[in-house]
C-alpha cells in the first residue's frame, strides 16, 4: 500500500485555541487515516519572530504535544515531533537559501504586513531569520518529499514559493529530487471569536482548546447577540448575531429551527446559548479530560516526541544524502 505523504506544522506559540482546531488541526485528525503523516511543532518558526523572549517555549512545546494528542492524532499512526530535534531541517534551510533569489522572499505578501503587524508590539522582525521563514517552511516539506500540505489559506503564498523552490532546484541539478507539492485547504472558514472578529489570540477573543465545561459556558455568556432584542418575544435577527455563528458550526442538527424560533420570537438568548453550551461541551468535555490526563504524563509527552523524532530523522538522513550529491555537497 503506497499511501501519499503529507507533512505540516504549528509553531508552538502559546495557547491553542478552538479556531485552529476548527481550522486546521481537525482536519489533520481526519487526514491521519487516509495519509502517511508527519506533524511538527515547529519550533524553529516560532523563533522567527518570539527570538526576543524564549522562556515560554519548552512549555509552549510541551503543550502543544498535548493539544494534538487530545485530539485525537494517534503517535503511532503519524511521526510526531519537534522540528529543531531533527538537525536536517536547518541544514537544508541553509542549502535552499544558496538558491533562494531575496527577491522571491521579498515579494511574499505576508511578510512586509506581518513586519508592519508586530512592530507595534515592539518585534523587530527586520532579521534574516523572519525573511528566511519560507524557506525553512519549504525545506520542512521537502526534506520528506511530501507530495500533500494542509494548510490554513493564509499559507498558501508560501506553499507557492516551496513549490517554485522545488522547480529551481530540480533544475538547476538537472534532477528530480523533488516532487511538487500541493496545498489541502481545509473547507472550514475562519471561526469567529467570542466578539465576532476572528478568532485570536491577539484580540483576547478566544475559546481556548481544552477549556472545561464552566470556562466554556462562560466564554458563551459572553457573546453578543442581536443588540435589538431586549426580550424574548422580541423578534430577533439571527444574521447578526455571533450565538447563531456557532450553532451552525457546532450544531449543525438543531440550526435551523432555532433560526426560526429566534426570528418568530419564541426562544430567547440566554436559552440559545445553553443549548450552544451542551453541544460545544459534547466535543470539548472529552477533550478537556483528555489533556488533564496527558497533563499528568510529562514522561510520556517526552517518550512520544522522541519516538517522532527518531522515525523522522531515518527519512531526513536518507532525503538529505540524495540533496547533498545531487548538489555536489559531501
Ligand atoms: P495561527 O495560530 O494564526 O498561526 O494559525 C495556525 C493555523 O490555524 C493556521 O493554519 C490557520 O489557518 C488556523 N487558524 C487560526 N485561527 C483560525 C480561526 N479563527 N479560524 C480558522 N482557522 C484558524
Ligand atoms: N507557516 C505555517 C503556519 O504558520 C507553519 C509551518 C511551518 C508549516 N512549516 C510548515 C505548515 C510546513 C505546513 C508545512 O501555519
Amino acid at each position: 500500500m503506497n499511501k501519499e505523504r503529507i507533512f505540516s506544522g504549528m509553531q508552538p506559540s502559546g495557547r491553542f485555541h478552538l479556531g485552529n482546531y476548527m481550522g486546521a488541526l481537525g482536519n489533520w485528525v481526519k487526514l491521519q487515516h487516509d495519509y502517511e503523516c508527519i506533524f511538527s511543532i515547529v519550533d524553529l518558526h516560532a523563533l522567527t519572530s518570539s527570538y526576543a523572549d524564549t522562556s515560554q517555549l519548552q512549555e509552549n512545546i510541551r503543550e502543544m504535544a498535548i493539544d494534538w494528542l487530545s485530539a485525537g492524532l494517534d503517535p503511532e499512526k503519524n511521526i510526531i515531533f519537534v522540528q529543531s530535534h531533527v538537525k536536517e531541517h536547518a541544514e537544508l534551510a541553509m542549502l535552499l537559501g544558496m538558491i533562494t533569489p531575496l527577491s522571491w522572499l521579498e515579494r511574499v505578501p505576508t511578510y512586509k504586513d506581518k513586519i508592519q503587524n508586530l512592530s507595534t508590539q515592539g518585534k523587530d522582525l527586520r532579521t534574516y531569520g523572519f525573511l528566511g521563514y519560507p524557506v525553512l517552511m519549504a525545506a520542512d516539506i521537502i526534506l520528506y518529499k511530501a507530495t500533500r500540505v494542509p494548510v490554513g489559506e493564509d499559507q498558501s503564498a508560501h506553499l507557492e514559493l516551496t513549490r517554485e523552490m522545488v522547480r529551481r532546484f530540480n533544475y538547476i541539478y538537472n534532477k528530480e529530487v523533488f516532487p511538487e507539492p500541493q496545498a489541502v485547504y481545509s473547507n472550514a472558514k475562519g471561526l469567529p471569536g467570542i466578539d465576532g472578529r476572528k478568532m485570536s489570540k491577539s484580540y483576547d477573543n478566544t475559546i481556548p482548546f481544552g477549556a472545561s465545561p464552566e470556562e466554556v459556558e462562560a466564554r458563551i455568556k459572553m457573546m453578543i447577540t442581536d443588540p435589538q432584542r431586549i426580550k424574548k418575544i422580541d423578534k430577533g435577527n439571527p444574521d447578526i448575531c455571533i450565538v447563531y455563528q456557532f450553532q451552525k458550526v457546532f450544531n449543525t442538527s438543531e440550526v435551523e429551527d432555532i433560526e426560526r424560533k429566534c426570528r418568530a420570537g419564541e426562544i430567547g438568548c440566554v436559552q440559545c446559548k445553553k443549548i450552544l453550551a451542551e453541544k460545544m461541551n459534547v466535543l470539548l468535555a472529552d477533550i478537556h479530560l483528555r489533556r488533564e490526563e496527558l497533563s499528568r504524563k510529562p514522561n510520556y509527552i517526552r517518550e512520544v516526541l522522541e519516538h517522532g523524532e527518531k522515525r523522522a530523522r531515518v527519512i531526513a538522513e536518507k532525503n538529505m544524502a540524495e540533496i547533498k550529491a545531487a548538489m555536489n555537497v559531501f
